[in-house]
């Protein structure tokens, strides 16, 4: 199992690990007025944003109404050409066809023909690497333009480990890592020095600032103890965050490597899940002007 390659490319297969973890996180109610606002206009241009393999058309697309044009951009054109494999058969949410388009494009452009008719803008995993200044010309986009946003699945930067009945059970070690971790989140991805777990806080702020309504829900992944699916995503989640933390403190790499192996072991014993916290939002212009 391989977990990001570098700052902001990011490997197939984890992207496949986290898949069922985020369907079961995300927010049904936030989904929910996503179509609603989706339903005030006849032909829906949706742009995802940080598409990835397509996990976020995949989920969305059959919860939301048709017909549906999607415009897919990431920097990655192998994992745009996956995308478009695995979205082959897809359906709106009364069995239309759904149409999907690929932008291989570097989000730090922001093209104008990407807003071509959108209504709305969705992004999953992909506001803790933006930095602040690219998030305020993101929302300056939507505002002229009159575009919702949907934003899944953005981590806050708190997680902990959580006992077989669901209790935290972090350590003084797993909260020096959490720290560090941190850190880590706020370096440079591509887009700047990056926001990190303050994403869904500025998201919120800067859309009210333009007079949107803002919704907000909880989104964590809950690996609970002793399950194989919460076993392969938590052991992958630790090895990243080992990695990402002797990259910050090469100096204490013992240290980590002892914690590394000792809460990898408890995972693997089922003693220990893993609760990652994540954050919904769903923004929209006041006025509810969709067209
Ligand atoms: C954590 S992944 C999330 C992928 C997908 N949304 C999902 O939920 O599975 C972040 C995605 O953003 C893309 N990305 C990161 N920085 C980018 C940039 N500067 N320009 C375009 N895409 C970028 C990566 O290639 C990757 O596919």
């Amino acid at each position: 199992m391989s977990l990001p390659v570098e700052a902001s490319r990011f490997a197939a297969d984890w992207l496949a690990l986290r898949e069922p973890a985020d369907a079961q996180a995300r927010s049904t109610r936030l989904t929910e007025q996503a179509a609603a606002w989706l339903e005030r206009v006849d032909d829906r241009v949706i742009v995802d944003l940080g598409s990835g393999a397509g996990s976020n058309p995949r989920y969305l697309a059959p919860r939301l109404p048709g017909p549906q044009h999607w415009r897919l951009v990431d920097h990655d054109p192998a994992l745009l050409a996956l995308a478009v494999e695995r979205l082959q058969a897809l359906t709106s949410s009364e069995g239309t066809p759904v149409e999907i388009f690929t932008w291989p494009h570097d989000l730090d452009r922001l093209e104008a023909d990407w807003w071509e008719g959108a209504h709305l803008v969705t992004a999953s995993a992909l506001f803790d690497l933006v930095s602040r200044e690219w998030l305020e010309r993101l929302v300056d986009e939507c505002a002229g333009r009159g575009i919702a946003l949907l934003a899944t699945l953005s981590v806050t930067g708190h997680w902990h480990f959580i006992d077989r009945d669901g209790r935290p059970a972090d350590t003084e070690e797993d909260a020096s890592v959490a720290e560090l971790l941190r850190v880590h989140q706020r370096r440079d991805k591509g887009l700047g020095v990056a926001l990190g777990g303050e994403a869904p806080d500025e998201i919120e702020r800067l859309f009210t600032l333009y007079g949107y309504r803002v919704e907000r829900d909880a989104s964590p992944w809950q690996l609970t103890a002793g399950t194989s699916h919460g076993l392969s995503l938590g052991s992958a989640l630790i090895d990243g965050w080992f990695d990402a933390a002797c990259e910050l403190a090469p100096q204490a790499s013992e240290a980590l490597g002892a914690w590394h192996a000792q809460r990898r072991s408890a995972l693997a014993s089922g003693a220990l899940g893993l609760w990652v916290e994540h954050c919904d939002l769903f923004a929209s212009p006041a006025q509810g002007n969709a067209e």
